[in-house]
């Protein structure tokens, strides 16, 4: 490529000239399969030096705010250990050939560079230099600069080939960038996405649970004035039945009279929990420590063993504990329904506080603040996902007629928000449930 002695030159021009443009075809050629704005630099070294027998060949990178210079790579005698720079140059904008270069956006040739005051002497001297800025996107990228040892090495064609492969580079920078700010867009399209997925379902599951509240406090009005009634009658009915157990008309078996009994207080019993499932049970709250309440229940537990996981230094609560005492043995009852004899049934107590950040969300239906923990887990059937949106629904139940009312878990939510709390069902098909039962605390 080097013709020092400009005689020879015109001899020559026409086959350099065709093996030129053969080597800048498949440089450009090759340019395009180069993945990374690093390769790149490296591959154009490599080309300047190797192909197009250049001395060497140095190629800076111009930092965003176009004031400095760094050496990004290099080939040649001085750096003869390829894909490794020990100590890069800094260059800033306008010192030195190639920093004037940078900031004169154009391509400068220097001849003897003993007669150049801009040149920095370097530990070998070189003679003559050649540096063309690689301009993208109307900003000055980088440098490709050239020395070599002897004067006049670089004439005009020289200049027009590394011209061109500035321009060659800046070209595929240019699409480099716009390969990764694609990537980057695409990138911001999925994350958006996945963003409107996360609240679209966010905002199913609030839908969701607004319309099984809203659907609660309707059935709630309508099961408690229902319920209502239904009391005043059975407290007649009841207080005829003591009245007449006092004095037995002669001819009624008393069998007749026990059976009437019965079934009044039957009656009763669901009517209560009608009532507690509408929030309208008249609670007698008092301080208690639910690990003593436990402790007692599972002491008298009528559904086998129970074990105990119960946190020390609970916080005390304010609950009614006649009401208390049926809520449990109702969760207790529907845990020992779903298993088999050999299954587990575990009470466990924690405290526990709700944030203000949905992170920190017990429930979406409980105010921040701090609260006692109460959980029946059972090893039983589980219950099925589609089920679970209905089985605190008053009078829904799947056990035989005559086994079950449908009633328990009603009056367990009715009586757990009358209380200032909440219940909460966690469910694993086959494996099991566990009722939380959360109260506040101070
Ligand atoms: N621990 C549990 N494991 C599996 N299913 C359960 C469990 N607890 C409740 N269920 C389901 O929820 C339904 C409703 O329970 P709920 O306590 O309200 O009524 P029930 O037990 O059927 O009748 P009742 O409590 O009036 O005797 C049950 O019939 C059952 O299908
Ligand atoms: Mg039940």
């Amino acid at each position: 490529m080097h013709a020092p002695d400009g005689e020879n030159r015109e001899n020559t021009v026409q086959d350099t000239d065709i093996t030129t443009l053969r080597i800048l075809n498949s440089f450009a050629v090759d340019l395009i399969s180069i993945p990374s704005v690093e390769d790149l630099f490296w591959y154009v070294a490599q080309n300047v030096v190797g192909r197009l027998k250049f001395n060497d060949c140095v190629i800076y990178q111009a930092n965003d705010s176009q004031t400095e210079l760094l050496q990004v790579a290099a080939l040649g005698e001085k750096n003869p250990f390829g894909r490794n720079i020990l100590n890069p140059l800094r260059i800033p904008f306008g010192n030195g050939i190639t920093g004037q270069a940078a900031e004169r956006r154009e391509a400068i040739v220097v001849h003897d560079l003993k007669l150049d005051a801009h040149y920095i002497t370097d530990t070998q001297q070189a003679r003559s230099e050649i540096c063309v800025p690689i301009l993208c996107d109307n900003r000055v990228v980088g440098v490709i600069d050239s020395e070599h040892p002897e004067p006049n090495a670089f004439g005009d064609g020289e200049l027009e080939v590394l011209i061109t492969i500035a321009a060659l580079t800046g070209a595929k920078l240019e699409l480099l960038a716009e390969a990764e700010r694609s990537q980057q867009r695409y990138h911001d399209l999925v994350e958006a996405h996945a963003q409107l997925s996360r609240e679209s379902t966010n905002r199913k599951a609030l839908e969701a649970e607004l319309f099984n509240t809203r659907k609660l406090e309707a059935v709630g009005r309508l099961t408690g004035s229902f319920a209502h009634e239904f009391n005043n009658l059975f407290t007649v009915i009841s207080g005829n039945l003591e009245f007449l157990e006092e004095d037995i008309p002669a001819g009624l078996p008393t069998e007749t009279l026990n059976a009437a009994q019965t079934a009044a207080k039957r009656g009763v019993a669901v009517i209560q929990s009608m009532l507690a499932f509408s929030q309208r049970t008249r609670l007698n709250p008092q301080t208690t420590d639910l690990n003593t309440f436990i402790r007692s229940v599972a002491d008298s537990s009528e559904y086998g063993a129970v074990k105990l996981d119960l946190a020390p230094d609970l916080r005390s609560v304010e609950v009614d504990l006649g009401v208390l005492e049926k809520v449990v043995a109702n969760l207790l009852g529907n845990a020992r329904d779903a298993m088999d004899s050999l299954g587990t049934i575990t009470i466990s107590t924690k405290n526990v506080s709700q944030g203000l950040h949905e992170q920190q969300t017990l429930s979406t239906t409980l105010l921040p603040g701090n609260y006692v923990r109460l959980s029946v887990s059972d090893s039983g059937t589980g219950i099925a996902q589609e089920s679970l949106q209905q089985i605190f629904d008053p009078f829904y139940t799947t056990k035989p007629v005559g086994d079950g009312t449908g009633l328990g878990l009603s009056m367990v939510l009715g009586f757990m928000r009358q209380s200032g709390g909440t219940v909460e069902v966690k469910s694993d098909l086959g494996k099991g449930s566990t009722f939380h039962l959360y109260f506040p605390a101070e």
